[in-house]
């Protein structure tokens, strides 16, 4: 008899689901708890930290950030030390400095209210709030190089001068954390960004094939019921996912888990098959993730699936602005939503690496071949679509 579902529980497949523990990441979450090892001691001492946390895309760089910040807010709290850490995203909270700023606020001093403070008052704000309290803040700055290229605002100048708020003592915010897939955005830093950016740096490469299968395993229990997955199946995943062009991208390898058990679920078999793997890895192409598709704005995502539409009914590898109003007038008539900004939406999928906007006339979403763009999209839609549908 089949059973209804592989899925233990399909939350732990998520992007958005950290580990408790996180194989192969143990030599980062090291470095980074001697870069803070003073704050444990004594927090009131110790001036504002950058640490930079770079590498490839999938590299467990936010996992690890976030796994990291948590057990530090742990063991502070067993010493009676008050620490909170902020993690943004910038791809979701940083549209611009003054949005960043009151997320932050929000998320560290809810009780004060933002409304209608300017960017300093709040940092001004936040400062006061802090030492009034006693309290500590730890800052992460994740996807800092889409926000250099969205804004163009010199955000990591402010950060510097925080610490002249107070320049008798620290100011209270002990870590500003910055994730970046490679350094390529310090072009678009001034000289004083670059010096608060500082020297410290964690490095995460690539996982290795044998690392792939080990976090694979671990994921794989918390995700599946027993029995459901051969471990050649992972053996599989991850000898596709180590090598170029997925570069042992983690991300892309727990999706192929999570399509290839739907698929198992879909034909009702209770083992998930070396080639539902085969499939799933035809049908999703690496370059845009699930978590890509959850982090964008609505508006965005509703601008997407209209790209992808017209390109399909198109066939061709680019459409113009034009079609893609139109496709936009569809799909929200039909969603019964209500979209605008067509030009900003566009530019922003642009700047994510999602959309390719070379002209007016020209806009598409890369140089494959023709069929498999199409049958692409055709998934992309789907993904879109239940993307949509967790608003
Ligand atoms: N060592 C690990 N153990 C368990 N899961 C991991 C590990 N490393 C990464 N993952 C998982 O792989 C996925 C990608 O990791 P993460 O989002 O941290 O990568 P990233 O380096 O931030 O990538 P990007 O540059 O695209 O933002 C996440 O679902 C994460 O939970
Ligand atoms: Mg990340």
């Amino acid at each position: 008899m089949s059973r209804l579902t592989v899925f233990k529980d399909k939350s732990r497949l998520s992007p958005r689901y950290v580990p408790k523990t996180l194989p192969h990441r143990e030599d980062q979450i090291g470095f980074l708890f001697n870069m803070f090892n003073d704050v444990l001691k004594d927090p009131s001492r110790v001036y504002l930290r950058p640490v930079q946390v770079v590498g490839g895309v999938g590299t467990g760089k936010t996992c690890t950030t976030i796994r990291f910040a948590d057990n530090f807010q742990r063991k502070a709290r067993e010493r009676k030390i008050n620490i909170r850490h902020v993690y943004a995203n910038l791809k979701l909270q940083g549209s611009s400095r003054t949005i960043l700023y009151r997320y932050i606020l929000d998320n560290a001093a809810p009780e004060i209210r933002t409304g209608s403070l300017s960017g300093d008052e709040m940092l001004y704000q936040l400062v006061k709030y802090l030492k009034n309290r006693n309290m500590y803040l730890i800052i992460s700055l994740d996807e800092i190089e889409y926000f250099m290229r969205h804004t163009k605002e010199h955000l990591l100048y402010e950060f510097t001068r925080i610490n002249e708020l107070t320049p008798e003592r620290p100011c209270g915010v002990v870590g500003l954390i910055v994730i970046s897939r490679g350094t390529d955005y310090y072009s678009l830093l001034d000289k004083s960004e670059l010096s608060t950016l500082g020297r410290s740096y964690v490095n995460f490469e690539p996982y290795t094939a044998k690392q792939i299968g080990d976090i694979l395993l671990a994921r794989s229990e918390e995700a599946f019921k027993r029995g459901v997955l051969p471990y050649e199946v992972i053996e599989f995943v991850s000898d596709v996912t180590a090598p170029p062009p997925l570069n042992g991208d983690m991300r892309y390898a727990l999706d192929m888990l999570l399509y290839a058990g739907n698929l198992a679920d879909n034909l009702g078999s209770d083992t998930i098959k070396l080639d539902y793997i085969r499939r799933v890895h035809g049908e999703l192409y690496h370059e845009i993730t699930s978590e890509d598709i959850l982090d964008l704005p609505y508006n965005e995502k509703i601008v997407l699936l209209a790209v992808a539409r017209a390109l399909r009914i198109k066939r061709s590898a680019y459409v113009s602005f034009e079609d893609i109003r139109s496709a936009c007038d569809l799909a929200s008539e039909e969603l019964e939503v209500k979209f605008d900004k067509l030009d900003y939406a566009l530019q922003d999928l642009d700047d994510r690496g999602l959309v390719d906007v070379r002209s007016l006339v020209q806009i598409g979403i890369s140089d494959i071949p023709i069929e498999e763009l199409i049958r692409y999209l055709d998934n992309l839609m789907d993904r879109v679509r239940s993307g949509l549908n967790e608003d």
